[in-house]
C-alpha cells in the first residue's frame, strides 16, 4: 500500500514590484505600435521594469519579505528555499542563494533555482509538495522572480509590448492541521516545441578557434503557435486536475492564471464558464511576469477586494520548454 504523503499548508503570499511604469504610449517612442494595437490584442495598458541597480533579487527578497511575514514562519525555521526564474540577474549564483542570505535564512540551509519559465511557481508547488509530503522538510520558500526587461529586445515590438519586471512568493509548511491544501496539482512538459519561446545564451567563441561573432540574446517568440497551443492544451489539464480534486469547475471560486495574454485568460474563463468576478486578471497592469505572474494576482486580488480567502482556485500557467501546469488549491485566511 502507498505510503500517505503528509499533506501541505499554504502559509503566506506576497509580492514586489519595481516602481517605473512604462505604458503603451511610452513605447510608441521604441517604435512603430500604438496603445489600440497593443491592448485590443494583449489587454496590457502598462508594465513595471526594474531601474537603477534594482534588479530581480530585490523584487523577490521582498516578495519573500511578505510572504514570510504572512506565514508566521520564522526565518530561521525556513529549511529550504527555490527560486523560479527565466530571467535573472546572474545565472550564478542562484537567485535563491542570494535571497537566503538576503533574508539572513541560515547559511546551511539549501537553495537553488527552477527553470521553468512561466510555470515556475506552480513546479515549485509540486517539488515542495514532494519534500514535504515525504518528510524531507518542513517549511520552504518559494520564489518566482523576474526581470524580464533586462532580457527583451527593445527594438522588437512583438515581444516587448508583452513583458515586465516582478517577484511573488510562497511559504509553504505541513499542514499540522492534516487539511491539505493542494487538492491536485499537475505539471508537465514538451521539449520537442521549445523553438516556440527560447533564449539563446550563446556565450563567445574561443578566438583561437574562430573568430568572434556578435550574436543575438534575447526572448524569441513565435506568439501565434504560443497562443494556439496553450489554448488547446492547459483546459485539458485543468479539467484533469478538477478530476483529480474530484470537483466540477462551478465549486472552484477562483481562476488565477498566468497573465500571458487577456485573450488566453478570456478563452479559459469561457471554456470554464466563469463570470468576470471568478477570474482574476491584473495584466492591464503589469504584462506578463513571467512566473511571478500567479502569486502577484493572487496577492493583490486579496488587497484589492477581489479575492475572498476560506476560498479555492485553480492556477494555471505555461511557459517556455514548453511547460505547463495547473493545480487546485485552499486559499486559507491569513495567507496574504
Ligand atoms: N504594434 C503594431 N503592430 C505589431 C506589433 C505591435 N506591437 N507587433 C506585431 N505587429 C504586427 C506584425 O508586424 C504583423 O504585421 P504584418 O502582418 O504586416 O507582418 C502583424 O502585427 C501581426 O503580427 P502577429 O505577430 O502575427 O500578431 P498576433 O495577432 O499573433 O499578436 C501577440 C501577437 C499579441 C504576441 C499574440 O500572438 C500573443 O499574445 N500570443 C501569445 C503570446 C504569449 O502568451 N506568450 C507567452 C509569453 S511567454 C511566457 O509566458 C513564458
Amino acid at each position: 500500500m502507498a505510503e500517505k504523503r503528509i499533506p501541505l499548508r499554504i502559509a503566506g503570499v506576497g509580492y514586489g514590484l519595481p516602481k517605473a511604469v512604462v505604458t503603451n504610449d511610452d513605447l510608441t517612442k521604441l517604435y512603430e505600435t500604438s496603445d489600440e494595437w497593443i491592448y485590443t490584442r494583449t489587454g496590457i495598458k502598462e508594465r513595471r521594469v526594474v531601474s537603477g541597480n534594482e534588479t530581480a533579487i530585490d523584487l523577490g527578497f521582498e516578495a519573500a519579505k511578505n510572504a514570510i511575514e504572512k506565514s508566521g514562519v520564522k526565518i530561521e525555521d525556513i529549511d529550504l528555499v527555490l527560486a523560479a526564474s527565466s530571467a535573472p540577474p546572474q545565472l550564478y549564483p542562484a537567485i535563491a542563494c542570494h535571497i537566503q542570505a538576503k533574508l539572513g535564512i541560515p547559511n546551511y540551509v539549501p537553495a537553488f533555482d527552477i527553470t521553468a519559465a512561466c510555470t515556475g511557481l506552480i513546479y515549485g508547488l509540486q517539488i515542495a509538495r514532494g519534500l514535504i509530503g515525504s518528510g524531507f522538510y518542513k517549511n520552504i520558500l518559494i520564489v518566482a522572480t523576474d526581470n524580464n526587461s533586462k532580457l527583451v529586445d527593445w527594438t522588437d515590438r512583438s515581444t516587448s509590448i508583452l513583458f515586465g519586471d516582478g517577484a511573488g512568493a510562497m511559504v509553504v509548511t505541513r499542514a499540522e492541521d492534516g487539511i491539505d491544501d493542494v487538492l491536485a496539482l499537475d505539471i508537465r512538459a514538451d521539449g520537442s516545441i521549445g523553438e516556440y519561446i527560447y533564449m539563446d545564451m550563446p556565450g563567445q567563441t574561443c578566438p583561437l578557434v574562430e573568430p568572434a561573432e556578435q550574436k543575438d540574446c534575447h526572448i524569441k517568440m513565435n506568439g501565434r503557435e504560443v497562443y494556439k497551443f496553450v489554448v488547446t492544451i492547459l483546459p485539458k489539464y485543468i479539467e484533469k486536475c478538477l478530476d483529480e480534486a474530484n470537483m466540477k469547475a462551478e465549486e472552484v471560486d477562483y481562476l488565477i492564471p498566468h497573465q500571458a495574454n487577456q485573450r488566453i485568460i478570456e478563452a479559459m474563463q469561457s471554456r470554464l464558464g466563469y463570470d468576470d468576478s471568478k477570474v482574476i486578471s491584473n495584466i492591464r497592469y503589469y504584462g506578463n511576469t513571467s512566473a511571478a505572474s500567479i502569486p502577484i494576482a493572487l496577492a493583490e486580488g486579496v488587497e484589492n477586494g477581489k479575492i475572498k480567502l476560506g476560498t479555492t482556485a485553480i492556477l494555471c500557467g505555461f511557459g517556455a520548454g514548453m511547460t505547463w501546469g495547473a493545480a487546485i488549491v485552499r486559499l486559507r485566511e491569513g495567507i496574504c
